[in-house]
């Protein structure tokens, strides 16, 4: 991009987990330059090469989302999706960072893999991608992937590596997951957990033919158990992906309180929970059909977890919002494959139902789905609107209502829950490094939209 070439957005209400005043943002060289409260003189831009946005009403300018979560199912699986079209919905979706996990085809499970898969992801130059490396060769859970064989510090040799899984999976062996535990730590990175399987309580559950909500709530609480003792012992950062359960939020919460209280922590633990699992209920998941459009891991769970699940968020327990984007073909759901498609929907449902009655402020969700997944994957230059960070920013109208219609989705996974539904809060353009991404200013009713 041209060194010369700015932007002015003027008179947006300017909201990030530190803030929410009205002002202007002038951004060059794809960095912030500059944040002027209301009412002070904005400068004379002299740029040959610069555009102003004009705020207003009820449009915000936010930074740019992280996703610390999602499958781009690329390579190996384009019927689902590919890296252009989900980078294409991330932008949608008011993204500027994303994590993807590593059950593609091959398996991201040697860094020359997921060096190629960056490479052509900064040539697209839509979303800062992150790869993970998968914990075990193929994600069979045998023999560790190439992890061992990586030289650190990472900032200086693979920059782009911030965050081991093996999602989709749990990794079976804890002899194996506790030496991939150990090689994170020595890289200084976490490892994303599914949480999962497993479990005495759960077999005898399934073996007595009871229906999965009830087992599969059972193997994630206990997988939830297992890989906190595991990076307990391994001195890590274990990262809980996707937490659903009352039970498993109540084990974070107890740990977490007794690390604060002993007031030196041997280990680090994170924790992210999914858009439709803070706003959705097996309610949904019954309508959709559970077996195939209603069906996602870990299932939607009750009334009583949503709650949870909210107050954890709201306590600090939970860390981030991460999409777990996970597009699928209608004959792949048809035929039971887990997973939403989420980036496009991800910000208008959490402002819709979590931001109301002043119980979570849009400051606080901009920190939930910002600021704090960023600070997990160490990227201290993005998350908030203030000079010298990132020029990653959403504008957004808190306000706006639209329809869920996935057949106007960019991504090519239609399979969101919320299809048919009507969200506040719609994300109206997104700006990467400085240049406009995302722009449906033109389009104003998504219901008219032809693209
Ligand atoms: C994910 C997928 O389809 O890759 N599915 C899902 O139901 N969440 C895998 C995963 O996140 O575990
Ligand atoms: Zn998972
Ligand atoms: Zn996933």
């Amino acid at each position: 991009m041209s060194l010369s070439s700015g932007l002015l957005l003027r008179d947006f209400r300017l909201v990030d987990e530190t803030m929410d005043m009205l002002g202007s943002v002038w951004i060059e060289g794809g960095i912030i330059r500059d944040v002027f409260p209301q009412g002070a003189p904005l400068p004379e831009i002299r740029l040959p090469m610069h555009r102003t946005i004009q705020g207003g009403g009820s449009l915000a300018l936010m930074p740019a989302l992280v996703d610390l979560h999602a499958h781009f199912r690329d390579p190996g699986y384009p019927e689902k999706e590919t890296l252009e079209s989900a980078s294409l919905a991330a932008v949608a979706g008011g993204y500027g960072t994303v994590v993807c996990m590593a059950n593609t085809k091959p398996v991201m499970d040697s860094p020359a893999k997921a060096r190629a898969l960056k490479k052509r992801a900064d040539a697209l130059g839509l979303v800062d991608l992150y790869p993970v490396l998968a914990l075990t060769q193929g994600m069979e859970g045998k023999a560790l992937s190439d992890i061992p064989l990586l030289k650190g510090p990472l900032h200086e040799t693979e920059p782009w590596l911030r965050m081991l899984s093996e999602d989709g999976k749990d990794v079976v062996s804890d002899e194996i997951l506790y030496r991939a535990l150990q090689e994170a730590r020595r890289l200084g990175i976490p490892v994303s957990c599914h949480c999962d399987a497993g479990g005495p309580e759960a077999e005898e559950a399934k073996a007595a033919g009871k229906p999965r909500e009830f087992w599969s709530r059972i193997e994630e609480n206990h997988a939830t158990q297992r890989v906190i003792e595991l990076a307990r012992q391994a001195q890590g950062h274990v990262h809980i992906a996707h937490v659903s359960t009352r039970e498993a939020v109540d084990l974070i919460r107890k740990v977490k309180g007794a690390q604060q209280e002993s007031g030196h922590a041997v280990f680090t633990l994170t924790a992210e929970a999914s858009p439709h699992h803070l706003c959705l209920t097996e309610e949904t998941a019954h309508a959709l059909g559970a077996a195939t459009w209603g069906r996602v891991n870990p299932p939607l769970r009750t009334e009583a977890d949503r709650r949870a699940l909210i107050e954890a968020v709201l306590d600090g327990t939970i860390d981030a919002i991460a999409t777990d984007h996970a597009p699928h073909t209608e004959r792949d759901k048809l035929q039971g494959a887990p997973g939403f498609t989420g980036l496009e929907t991800g910000f208008a449902l959490c402002r819709m139902e979590l931001v109301r009655q002043d119980r979570l402020s849009l400051s606080r969700l901009s920190s939930l789905m910002s600021a704090s997944p960023a600070r997990i994957l160490g990227l201290t230059d993005r998350g908030r609107v203030a000079p010298t960070f990132r020029g990653d920013l959403m504008v957004v109208d808190t306000e706006a209502l639209w329809r869920v219609n996935p057949g106007r989705f960019r991504s090519r996974g239609k399979n969101s829950p919320c299809s048919g539904l009507t969200c506040r809060g719609r994300v109206l353009m997104t700006i990467y490094q400085g240049r406009v991404v995302f722009e449906s200013f033109l389009n104003p009713d998504p219901e008219k939209e032809t693209g």
